[in-house]
């Protein structure tokens, strides 16, 4: 409960993103390989995160950025090779040390993924519940917490079908975070909304990682997220993670498709992945 109420959201966000932290690892991946039947997703996947830093991760349709987010949170099982959340190893843990790593490494999944049948008050208290968190009080109290963080005070009463996509991801953002998780993994929070949404959403990831320290995993194609939120940039590319960087480096990397990603040519890196 001690995270502080932050009731305005801006609508743009200007400047770039704080410098790389130099947190420690918390979280990484070595020699993970992954396949579903013949279709090897990962060969070789190597990538650390560190504590504080938001991380973007980039590449084509289909080529693994969910799988590598699953994976971490154990909703996918690796192949083989290590992932290590917080020092522990995540490939081996039963459902209920996975329960645990999912308090504090949580997902907003691509897609809006909240129940239709229930109010967003007890979408936000589902995970609250499963991880019986707290008495009703106190999830009312953190249900208007995160509301307000996301700037939609008020809405607990209404159904997601009275809501627009961009509230509807917002209230998902308020779920994810309302077990207050130190990481959060983001796959494609903006995609499908409106350009102001999408400035919104990248305002929300960069105050949750200023104000609450929160680590940030992006799956994105958005170039404002890219330029606005990012520390670190990864690179999904042929069954591993191709280049890490700052986006500054990804504009000198040797692989072209990256550069002109950067540019602004996000067309050219579906075609030259697919
Ligand atoms: N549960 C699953 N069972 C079988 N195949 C899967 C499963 N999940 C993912 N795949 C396959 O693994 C590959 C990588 O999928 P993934 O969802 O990670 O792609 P992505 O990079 O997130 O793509 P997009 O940008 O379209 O979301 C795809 O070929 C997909 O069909
Ligand atoms: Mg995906």
């Amino acid at each position: 409960m001690s995270h502080p109420a932050t009731p305005v959201v801006p609508e743009t966000v200007d400047g770039a993103a704080t410098p790389p932290a130099d947190g420690e690892e918390i979280i990484r991946f070595a020699h993970v390989g992954k396949a579903f039947g013949d279709k090897v997703v990962y060969e070789d996947l190597n990538l650390d995160i560190r504590r504080g830093e938001t991380l973007t991760i980039i590449g084509g349709s289909g080529v693994g950025k969910s799988v590598c987010l699953k994976m971490l949170i154990g909703l996918l099982k690796a192949d083989r090779g290590s992932i290590r959340a917080f020092g522990d190893e995540v490939t081996t843990m039963d459902e209920r040390a996975l329960m645990g790593v999912r308090s504090r490494i949580a997902m907003l999944f691509q897609g809006a993924a909240l129940f239709d049948s229930m109010s967003v008050e007890d979408n936000i208290k589902y995970p609250l519940r499963e991880h019986a968190w707290g008495t009703e009080e106190q999830m009312d109290a953190r249900v208007a917490e995160v509301l307000e963080l996301v700037d939609l005070p008020g809405v607990q009463k209404l159904r997601p079908s009275e809501l627009s996509g961009g509230m509807k991801k917002r209230v998902g953002l308020a779920r994810t975070i309302a077990m207050k998780p130190e990481v959060v993994l983001y796959d494609e929070p903006t995609t499908g909304l409106d350009p102001i949404t999408v400035r919104r959403i990248n305002g929300l990831i960069l105050r949750l990682q200023e104000r609450l320290g929160v680590t940030s995993v992006v799956v994105t194609h958005d170039m404002d997220t890219v330029f606005t939120v990012t520390n670190r940039l990864a690179l999904v590319y042929q069954r591993r993670i191709a280049f890490v960087g700052t986006p500054e480096e990804a504009r000198h990397s040797d692989i072209r498709f990256l550069r002109e990603f950067i540019k602004g040519g996000r067309g050219v890196l579906q075609e030259d992945l697919s």
